[in-house]
């Protein structure tokens, strides 16, 4: 049992904190929004994660997890020092990474006795060597402390069983006693640990982010050639996927990617092999593509309805996919405004995310459901591909709306399916 600290209780250090905790140890999620402290100390969720609420109501009961604002409380108690806040995009695509040395250096100013800090938030090659200069030049003499790498490759919406059950877990540590704490902290986890040195781990998260946001952008080239030839992307997906060497994950063909992760971390990646010399062209096509897909939507939908203005129009799906209330840099949200800039009447329904969409967009309809979004619509879209949208009452849905139209943008639908059920149907890449 080690006592821990997670300082930055978003998606990552809330899951973070909440699986140490059901492993057994004693934690202390930090963060310095006071309102999402109060709100944690209520029990009320600031995200929606499944799993995590009855982990974190569990853990709170048996005495494992507490909630502070207070990160100099947490590191006295601590041994274990997780960083887990934000490394935002600048205006420019480099890492934000303000949070990254305010919290280095509060650590450094409350710290009296050994403390192992681990960055686990994503960033740049070489911001563990910033970590230790930030820590070393605000420490009292004498207190010595270790810096290591841990990156976090959980996913919003499986947090909890990818944090428990991962591929592997990257640990990159300087000295022994990092990387044997870390061990031990980890035991409970079966799976491949790589130990490495702490640039090595930084990497190994840019250039997983980058290669998944390759794929993506690969298997949404391929499916403009599926359409201008008349292939089924479904099918090449099948095909290529099977190929172990290539396999089927983040081949879906659709509007792109979006969330915290990869966009940014794309961005950064670009960012950061220019500042070490090299230019990634390879991934500023993956980038250009990818930013190409919102539009591509709309002049799909254009070519399908004619003119946008005054038409009206249903979108399913806000979050950036599903399972998931986060909308951060959500395809929807580009799409969205493009057709309110063209004049079109939007009415908008996620399972998940209303109520964060509400405090983002504006002069829409935020509807009951997926029927209620659909009422009058000229034309509907799937935007995010959650499992209820799957099965929805198609005879219900085509007698709310002015014209039975669906572009799917995710490829959600069966076509024929949806053509016998008297509707429009255009999916992508088919
Ligand atoms: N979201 C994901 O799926 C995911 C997956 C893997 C890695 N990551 C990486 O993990 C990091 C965190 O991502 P996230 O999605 O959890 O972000 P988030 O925005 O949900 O959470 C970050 C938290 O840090 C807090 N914070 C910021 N500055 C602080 C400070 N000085 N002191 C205390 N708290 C502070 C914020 O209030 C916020 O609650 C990022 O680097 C991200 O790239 C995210």
């Amino acid at each position: 049992m080690y006592n821990i600290a997670v300082i930055g209780t978003g998606y990552v250090g809330l899951v973070t904190g909440a699986c140490f905790a059901e492993l057994g140890n004693r934690v202390i999620c930090v963060d310095n929004d006071r309102e999402k402290i109060k709100k944690l100390k209520s029990l009320i969720m600031p995200i929606y994660e499944p799993g995590l609420e009855e982990m974190i109501k569990r853990n709170v009961k048996e005495g494992r997890i507490s909630f502070s604002c207070s990160i100099k409380k947490a590191v006295k108690e601590s041994l274990v020092i997780f960083i887990a806040v934000g490394t935002p995009p600048k205006e420019d695509g480099d890492a934000d990474l303000t949070a990254i040395e305010n919290v280095s250096k509060s650590i450094a100013l409350d710290m009296d006795s050994y403390k192992l800090i681990v960055g686990k938030s994503t960033v740049p090659v070489d911001t563990g060597k910033w970590i230790e200069h930030t820590i070393k030049i605000n420490l009292s003499k004498g207190i010595s402390f270790d810096v290591a790498s841990n990156p976090e490759f959980l996913r919003e919406g499986t947090a909890i069983d990818d944090f428990l059950n991962p591929d592997r877990i990257v640990i990159g540590a300087a000295s022994k006693k990092a990387k044997d704490l870390l061990l031990d902290l980890y035991k409970p986890i079966k799976a491949p640990k790589i130990i490495t040195d702490i640039k090595s781990a930084e990497l190994i998260k840019h250039a997983c982010n980058s290669f998944l946001a390759t794929k993506v952008s690969y298997i949404n080239a391929i499916s403009k050639i599926c359409e201008l030839s008349g292939a089924d992307v479904l099918k090449v997906a099948e095909g290529m996927g099977l190929d172990k060497r290539i396999g089927r994950a983040f081949l879906d063909a659709g509007l792109g990617f979006g969330g915290f992760c990869l966009p940014k971390d794309l961005d950064a990646f670009i960012k950061i092999s220019e500042k070490l010399g090299y230019d990634f062209q390879l991934l500023k096509i993956v980038r250009s593509i990818n930013e190409k897909q919102a539009s591509d939507f709309i002049k799909k939908i254009k070519s399908s309805i004619w003119n946008i203005k005054s038409k009206r129009i249903a979108v399913l799906g806000l979050s950036f996919k599903p399972n998931t209330d986060d909308l951060r840099f959500a395809p929807s949200l580009k799409i969205i405004e493009k057709l309110k800039e063209e004049g079109a009447g939007l009415r908008v329904f996620d399972p998940q995310s209303m109520s964060k969409a509400k405090g983002i967009l504006k002069d829409v309809y935020f509807a009951k459901d997926a029927y209620d979004a659909a009422k009058g619509c000229d034309c509907l879209l799937i935007v995010t591909e959650w499992n209820e949208f799957k099965e929805l009452d198609f005879a219900k849905l085509k007698k709310n709306m002015r014209y039975p139209l669906i572009i799917d943008g995710r490829n959600l639908y069966d076509k024929d399916n949806l053509s016998r059920l008297g509707f429009t149907y255009i999916g992508t890449g088919r």
